[in-house]
């Protein structure tokens, strides 16, 4: 161990994250009064103009609703999305789940920052993000647009994104609640009891709203336990209002995302999107005629819109120069995250990173190596001015190397001669827009053959066959064969991984993807991205996944949990991710008190024994000894990335309150702290956990 005095670092450091998020410095009194007074002078037209989308199709990428000049109110100008502003070109980021392999939050409040900047720049005032519904089968149409399958990681990284982009604009994360199945997204029914709900699906969306005070929150088109999440009281009003005191406004999704006029707005949904079709001036002074919505009501929305405005100050509007819209900087922190957001699966016998004094020949193959990737093409399409592909970036990473390209998933005879002399084989394989991305039933009629959406859930999770052939023939041919895959979540990887010596998971990668992917391979970049889903082994061993049935039934355990119920190993693990480096943990200290009262930190030492600099991420997991009621086996409760090099130590502290402990008591619909034995386990993934420990919280 090094002799120097040791850095103590913080898991997740609060103040920094929330920094310069303008919802949490400038909530004042005054503007509840500038709210009131301005509220008073509107008439009821200009109130019905507030509560509706202006346009059903974006201009210039803006979606605007609202706004009174005479009045001095801003219109909201709203821009999707969540890898980047979809609006002009814009700096096309790795996807969420790309940033969730990170586990990095102070670079994902960063990533939320330049997001929000480039929405501004672009005319934008609310970015339409972060897409934050929980990955519960990886099959799920979006799941590149979220961050992860654990709720508490997921927290971490919406607060960071949301605070960032808070700096510039508002935020809305989405969708609220349970949007995790696309193709049957606009009918379907998420059945769910109130812990399940509580525990699992509705943390991230809390801590949301709670700690970064998002500013809005978007509900989704599905029902939940039955009734149109945009028309459903239980999430709108009771719980987010009531129990979490949002003050911020619900748009709904666009189109199909409001079903009625009384009891959406009497539901809590404040704005219609992206227009009027059914809060017409029509049909809201109906409603009012007939009793069934009062103009209270009315105000009640309007009040939690143009407050918003204000706190946001929209009335200034500062232009931003356009300069920043993929500016260096910008360009920069797409190659940081992709760099930290790659997950070397399997290195056998340290064939990475490749070694150009040993490695002279190698082939590239696939025709994904030197294709545009950046995933999905429905409303998180970001249009980038440029992207360099894997095989730019492979190259550029060797410049000398004798690199020979097989453009196709087919190998001709040439090609087999070609892969027969070659040192290694690097395929690159994986998924797109057409099999993974938004299920948008019009444009998938348009898209044959097209640019646009065309995705939808998968409903196996292997790559596809011709791609596993190319895999197994190539390994033949080279015994050292690695594989670069792509894709916005989970693959099984089971028929062909023994087969191949490494396997890197690239995610879409974003602008910069390819000079990440080439670095990682010839180690200029040490590899530190961790799995925010885990890759299971066979399908069977995840939750059943129906994308046809109206109904379906969400259970308690999925992901890891479920893994870890069953006791049966994922192929990789959640949280899982090799390095070039090794990492050992030690010295694990449980304190009494922080911050609050009721705190405890957890201390541990994390210290490179490689040779080479490297980032491991810890994770701390919790678990419970004779409950009274059913518990997941082990919970994610924090996480820190440290930065190391060769031979350092450093420690790593996390903080615990007795929430992270608590579970959700349906009876009295409150939650509740049990005087039972707690385990913390600490480790590098749900699966390798060394260092445990017990405690008591009273
Ligand atoms: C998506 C939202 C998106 C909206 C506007 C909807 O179809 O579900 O996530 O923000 O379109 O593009």
């Amino acid at each position: 161990m090094s002799r120097q005095a040791k850095t103590t670092v913080l898991a997740f450091d609060s103040d920094a994250i929330h920094a310069g998020n303008k919802a949490i410095e400038n909530d004042n009194p005054a503007l509840d009064e500038k709210v009131e007074a301005i509220l008073s002078s509107m008439t009821l037209a200009q109130k019905f103009n507030e509560i509706r989308g202006l346009q059903p199709e974006s201009i210039d990428g803006l979606y605007y609703s609202g706004g009174a000049e005479s009045l001095g109110i801003p219109a909201f100008k709203m821009v999707d999305g969540p890898r980047g502003a979809r609006a002009g070109t814009a700096t096309a980021f790795p996807v969420a789940m790309a940033r969730g392999a990170t586990f990095d939050v102070e670079l994902e409040r960063r990533v939320g920052q330049a997001i929000g900047l480039e929405v501004k720049a672009r005319g934008g005032n609310v970015v339409l993000a972060p897409t934050i519904n929980l990955l519960r089968h990886p099959g799920w149409g979006r799941a590149q647009e979220t961050y992860s399958e654990d709720p508490y990681h997921m927290g971490a990284m919406s607060v960071s994104f949301i605070s960032g982009a808070q700096n510039h604009v508002l935020t809305s994360p989405k969708h609220f609640a349970i949007n995790n199945i696309e193709n049957t997204r606009f009918e379907m029914s998420a059945n769910v009891d109130d812990r399940t709900l509580h525990e699992v699906y509705l943390p991230h969306f809390k801590r949301s709203v709670v700690e970064s005070r998002a500013a809005s929150v978007m509900s989704a088109y599905n029902k939940v336990n039955g009734t149109y999440c945009s028309e459903n009281p239980e999430l709108l009003t009771k719980i987010l209002r009531h129990d979490w005191g949002f003050r911020g406004f619900v748009e709904s999704d666009w189109f199909l995302g409001t079903r009625s006029v009384a009891p959406a707005l009497n539901g809590g949904l404040d704005i219609e999107m992206p227009s009027g079709y059914h809060f017409s001036d029509e049909n809201l002074s109906a409603a009012m005629a007939s009793g069934e919505l009062t103009e209270a009501t009315i105000d009640a929305a309007v009040r939690r819109i143009i407050r918003q405005k204000f706190l946001f100050r929209l009335d200034e509007d500062t232009v931003v120069d356009t300069s920043v819209v993929e500016c260096d900087a910008h360009i920069e922190l797409a190659a940081e995250v992709a760099r930290k957001s790659m997950v070397l699966l399997k290195n056998s016998d340290k064939v990475l990173p490749l070694d150009s004094a040993i490695v002279k020949k190698i082939a590239v193959i696939g025709s994904l190596a030197d294709m545009e990737n950046l995933g999905d093409r429905g409303s998180s399409y970001v249009t980038s001015s440029h992207v360099i592909t894997a095989l730019q970036g492979i190259k550029a990473a060797a410049p000398k190397m004798d690199i020979h390209y097989i453009d196709s998933y087919q190998l001709d005879d040439r090609a087999v001669k070609k892969i027969a002399q070659v040192d290694v084989a690097i395929v690159v394989a994986g998924l797109t827009y057409k099999e993974e991305g938004e299920f948008i039933p019009t444009q998938q009629q348009e898209a044959e053959d097209g640019q646009l959406a065309r995705g939808g859930d998968r409903l196996f999770l292997s790559l596809p066959p011709d791609q596993e052939e190319l895999i197994r023939e190539v390994s033949r041919l080279c015994q050292k064969t690695i594989v670069v895959l792509e894709g916005g979540s989970a693959l099984i990887v089971r028929n062909w991984v023994d087969d191949v010596v490494g396997l890197l998971m690239a995610w879409y990668p974003g602008r910069e993807g390819g000079t990440a992917i080439g670095e990682i391979l010839f180690g200029q970049v040490n590899p530190s991205g961790k799995l925010p889903v885990s890759f299971p082994q066979e399908m069977s061993h995840l939750v059943e996944w129906d994308i046809v049935s109206l109904d379906i039934n969400y259970e308690y355990h999925h992901g890891y949990r479920l893994l870890d119920l069953k006791q049966q190993a994922a192929e990789y693990p959640f949280g899982f991710g090799l390095s070039y480096t090794q990492f050992r943990l030690g010295k694990l200290k449980v304190e009494k008190g922080g911050d609050a009262k009721d705190q405890l930190t957890v201390l541990v030492d994390v210290e490179n024994v490689g040779d080479r600099q490297g980032d491991e991420v810890v994770q701390l997991y919790v678990g419970y000894n004779d409950s009274s009621v059913e518990r997941h086996v082990r919970e994610l409760k924090g996480f820190g990335r440290v930065s190391l090099a060769a031979g350092e130590v450093k420690t790593l502290s996390f903080s615990l309150n007795a929430s992270d402990f608590a579970y959700y008591d349906v009876d009295n619909g409150a939650w509740k702290l049990e005087d039972i034995e707690y385990s913390l386990f600490l480790g590098t993934s749900s699966a390798h956990l060394p260092l445990e420990t017990t405690i008591r919280i009273k």
